[in-house]
């Protein structure tokens, strides 16, 4: 088995040694292999990512990725890494877990996993004017496409299957848009019927926001397409412990590209105090999804619970008695057990 790495800019080189140096215990035969790509990077070679980069990956097959700068300004040749490699890497589907963590702002009895459709839908990115002669009247397009919802829907439900989760809940407005999110969750109630003993259920967006808010407790694994996706998956992550500790694994049929939530994280960069454990827990869901290990997924996440119950944290989750990253590491490395 291999991994490639790239750390980017930022914390992603204080976050994924971290990661890295668990990796190394809990599978150490596994074949480290890194690569460079970012901000910094497009600043030394005058390009984000090597060309070549894209092969390596594809032959490692899986990918842990930290961060990369993205000004706010246009930078002459310069686009977002990860944004190709998903791309490029054909992930279709993005997944997103929150689970009660051991921290103040968890609560308790959350274990959701948001399995989102990130190839079509209106983020396709398909803007126009509706009139050529008309800038104040914009029109964008909604695709949907009956192969990528059962490929979404494939997914999800053999991933609740090899996971022992008990229900999948499809999330749409088909009452509204019959046509793109009803061909959408007709496909899933489809393909549903391939996971008899796994139950379905379904909800409108907006009734899914609600319980996301009200008790996100009644939710396990969610289907739902590109943009509800996002959205939900963000309301979901207020549910966890932030940014610090929300991990994310973009899938596809070849390759797994693991990478936290958050960014790259300038204001706190190269100052040992970045939280690893949303890049920890990425990893472990490399581990768990793509890699299929699920006992070696389980070690690393039962680490990272057991060090924040015996009350170790970094600053983020509170100023007062943080740790710093490697010292945080270093407990998480010796509670693999
Ligand atoms: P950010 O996620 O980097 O930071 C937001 C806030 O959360 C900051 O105050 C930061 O210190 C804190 N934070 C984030 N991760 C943390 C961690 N692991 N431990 C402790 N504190 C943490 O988002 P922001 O500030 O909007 O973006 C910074 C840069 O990162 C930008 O250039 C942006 O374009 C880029 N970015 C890159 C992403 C990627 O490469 N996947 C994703 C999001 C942002
Ligand atoms: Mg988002």
């Amino acid at each position: 088995m291999k991994l490639c790495v790239i750390e980017g800019d930022g914390i992603g080189h204080e976050v994924v040694p971290a990661a890295v140096a668990v990796l190394q215990t809990v599978l150490p035969q596994v074949e480290i292999v890194r690569a460079s790509a970012g901000y910094d990077y497009h600043q030394r070679t005058g390009r984000p990512i090597d060309p070549e980069t894209f092969d390596l990956v594809r032959e490692c097959g899986a990918l842990l990725y930290g961060a990369a700068n993205s000004p706010s300004f246009p930078v002459p040749g310069y686009s977002s890494p990860i944004v190709r490699l998903r791309r490029e890497l054909k992930t279709y589907a993005a997944l997103r877990p929150t689970v009660t963590m051991p921290v103040i702002t968890s609560r308790p009895g959350v274990d959701l996993l948001v399995v989102r459709e990130a190839t079509e839908d209106v983020y396709s990115g398909e803007e126009r004017q509706y009139f050529d002669s008309d800038s104040e009247t914009m029109i964008a397009q909604k695709i949907v496409t009956r192969a990528a919802s059962e490929r979404i829907a494939h997914m999800a439900f053999s991933l609740a299957r090899r996971n022992q989760r008990r229900r999948v809940t499809i999330v749409h407005k088909g009452n509204v848009l019959p046509m793109t999110d009803g061909l959408f969750r007709r496909a899933a109630l489809e393909i549903a019927a391939y996971y008899p003993e796994i139950e379905v259920d379904e909800l409108l967006v907006d009734t899914a926001a609600y319980w996301m808010v009200k008790d996100p407790s009644r939710f396990d694994i969610i289907l739902t397409m590109n943009q509800y996706g996002d959205i939900l998956s963000d309301m979901a992550a207020a549910w966890g412990g932030g940014l610090g500790l929300s991990p994310a694994l973009n899938l596809g049929d070849e390759v797994g590209i693991a990478e936290p939530v958050h960014g790259s994280a300038p204001d706190i960069a190269g100052r040992n105090i970045a939280n690893p454990t949303a890049t920890i827990l990425s990893l472990a869901m490399l581990i768990r999804y793509h890699w299929g290990l699920v006992e070696a997924a389980e070690r690393i996440e039962g680490a990272i619970y057991r060090t924040l119950s015996d009350g170790l944290y970094t600053a983020d989750i509170r100023p007062q008695g943080a740790l710093s990253t490697t010292r945080f590491t270093e407990a998480v490395l010796e509670r693999l057990i």
